[in-house]
């Protein structure tokens, strides 16, 4: 299936709410912005609630997130402390949104009412581990939403494969080897770890036309499935 879709947070809003410094950080925030359609995934969160955004990086899709709703409590974590340093200088006066350093192979993750993990699962040791620790996070009926690097059409493929080479390649990324899955087996993943999965779609978005993305949407049941006999 192949979702085609706009938010409503559009770029001269993330760009005027951010204290960039300097013609770098600002080309900087541009090109991830128009890399990605963060716009199209921001309304799958829900618009109140604590909201975990696993790996962010800048905090570009953060602070999407707490533009977005000021309903939403938002934390984004990263492993990479200069990287959460730029997103709590660009970003870290919003009052609905922090920033903390934490490494998700490893670190207990709070409770929350939703959590996003955004480009991020291709690049971790043991992806799966990380699926169960976010599905246990969840409070009874809050959503995981997961964008990867989808592995079709071929050619979009290759160019994403090429990008994130580059990315970890020249340390602008910090990543175990990089390795991406089909549409069924993040789904399946997600199943495992104890979610229901409500959406798993293509994605088709005017940003980050490029690359191919794939969105999916699990649930935390609200009661624990009953085993069967
Ligand atoms: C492609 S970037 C995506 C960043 C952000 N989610 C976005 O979409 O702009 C992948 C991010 O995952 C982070 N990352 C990789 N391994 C990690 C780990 N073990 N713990 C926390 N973050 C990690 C990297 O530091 C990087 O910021």
């Amino acid at each position: 299936m192949v979702a085609r879709s706009r938010g409503l947070i559009r770029w001269p809003k993330l760009r005027d709410a951010t204290r960039t410094r300097g013609t770098r950080d600002a080309l900087r925030l541009r090109q991830r912005w128009f890399g990605s359609p963060f716009s199209a995934v921001e309304p799958l969160l829900p618009r109140e609630g604590t909201i975990l955004d696993l790996g962010c990086g800048f905090g570009v899709f953060a602070a999407t997130l707490a533009l977005g709703a000021t309903g939403r409590r938002v934390i984004g974590l990263d492993v990479d402390a200069p990287k959460i340093a730029r997103a709590q200088a660009w970003y870290g006066h919003l009052p609905n949104l922090r920033f903390v350093v934490g490494d998700l192979d490893h670190d207990d993750l709070p409770e929350a009412d939703a959590v996003v993990i955004y480009d991020v699962l291709h690049h971790l040791h043991d992806a799966d581990a990380l699926l169960a620790r976010a599905a246990r996070a969840l409070r009874p009926g809050g959503v995981l939403v997961v964008k990867e690097n989808d592995v079709t059409p071929p050619w979009k493929h290759a160019v994403s494969t090429l990008v994130e080479q580059v990315a970890v390649g020249s340390g602008l990324t910090r990543s175990a080897p990089v390795r991406f899955r089909s549409r069924e087996a993040w789904a399946e993943a997600i199943t495992r770890a104890g979610l229901v999965v409500e959406r798993a779609e293509h994605l088709q978005a005017r940003e980050g036309f490029f690359v191919p993305h794939s969105v999916f949407v699990g649930r935390r049941p609200v009661a624990p499935t009953p085993a069967i006999p």
